[in-house]
């Protein structure tokens, strides 16, 4: 494995990789790595036959008041993973290589961008869409994977390639939980134990909402309300959205459909955790 800073040397390895008759494989990460994005990378060995990953803790999609300049950044713990696992090239550019002085070009996928998570973080995808173009542009991959854990990320991206006619192919891979549910996700060190323990409230509530479905007769309203409730059972938990939504355009329901997705974002503390899970519905 090689970990390289400069486009330049990034651009040779892949290169090579491509002049050998190599497919391209990428996995896009912000760095802390853990399992789940080991399960990319496992998905993309698959695959792809050239695995290089990527890790960048983009300035541009993170608040104002958010945590970019306190997001762990463990590199050599971040190397040693990536070497375990076969990848092949590890491209780990500093902030000025990715955006120049007077880069003042963004991308806006619209109307996804704005709901959800885009409600509650101002211009978080047009940080997200424009850094993984200029992703895409710099590694040229095959394929790309991502996980299912950024539901309404995967989908910014699936749109963006599409409307842009990017030559790359988007490939989703399940969210890996811990034995209890919780969601695996690089904020869970900032979870204190009890927090920790809370944390479960909200694979719960996605759980809640499958039955809820499965059993039949529960409205969207109601699903929604019983997973709010649900999360309510602890006062260390904040809600930004409790959703049952179209799992395509991510619209509300008026009511239970085939392909439905339940979306949760909510504090426990002062970290802020999301999760989802795709729910198959009955026609009605
Ligand atoms: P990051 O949060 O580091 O996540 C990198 C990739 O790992 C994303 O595709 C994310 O969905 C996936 N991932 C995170 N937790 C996962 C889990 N528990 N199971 C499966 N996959 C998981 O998402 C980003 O970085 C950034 O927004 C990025 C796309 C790199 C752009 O900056």
């Amino acid at each position: 494995m090689v970990a390289v800073e400069s486009l330049s040397e990034l651009r040779q390895h892949v290169q090579n990789a491509r002049q050998a008759g190599l497919t391209i494989g990428c996995v896009p990460t912000m760095g802390a790595l853990h399992a789940g994005h080991i399960s990319l990378v496992e998905a993309a060995k698959k695959e792809t036959d050239f695995v290089v990953v990527t890790i960048f803790v983009n300035p541009t999609q993170f608040g104002p008041n958010e945590d970019f300049s306190k997001y762990p950044r463990p590199l050599e713990l971040d190397l040693q993973m990536c070497r375990e696992a076969g990848v092949d090239v590890v491209f780990h550019p500093e902030v000025p290589t990715v955006y120049p002085a007077g880069a003042t070009t963004s991308v806006e996928v619209g109307g996804l961008s704005s709901v959800l998570e885009g409600a509650f973080r101002p211009g978080h995808f047009r940080g997200v869409a424009t850094v993984v173009l200029k992703l895409f542009n710099m590694v040229q991959p095959d394929v790309a994977f991502f996980g299912q854990k950024d539901f309404q990320q995967q989908l910014v991206i699936k749109h963006m390639v599409r409307d842009l006619d990017v030559p790359v192919r988007v490939q989703t891979c399940p969210t890996k939980r811990e034995a209890d549910g919780l969601a695996m996700s690089s904020r869970n060190v900032y979870l204190s134990p009890e927090e920790r323990q809370t944390s479960v409230l909200l694979s719960q509530a996605l759980k809640l909402a499958e039955t809820m479905v499965h059993q039949g007769g529960a409205t969207p309203g109601g699903i929604e309300a019983a997973m709010k409730k649900h999360l309510e059972t602890d006062p260390r938990v904040s809600i930004d959205y409790a959703k049952l939504v179209d799992a395509h355009t991510l619209a509300d329901l008026n009511r239970i459909q085939s392909e439905m997705v339940a979306l949760i974002a909510a504090r426990v503390g002062t970290t802020r955790l999301i999760d989802n899970m795709l729910i198959s519905g009955h026609l009605s």
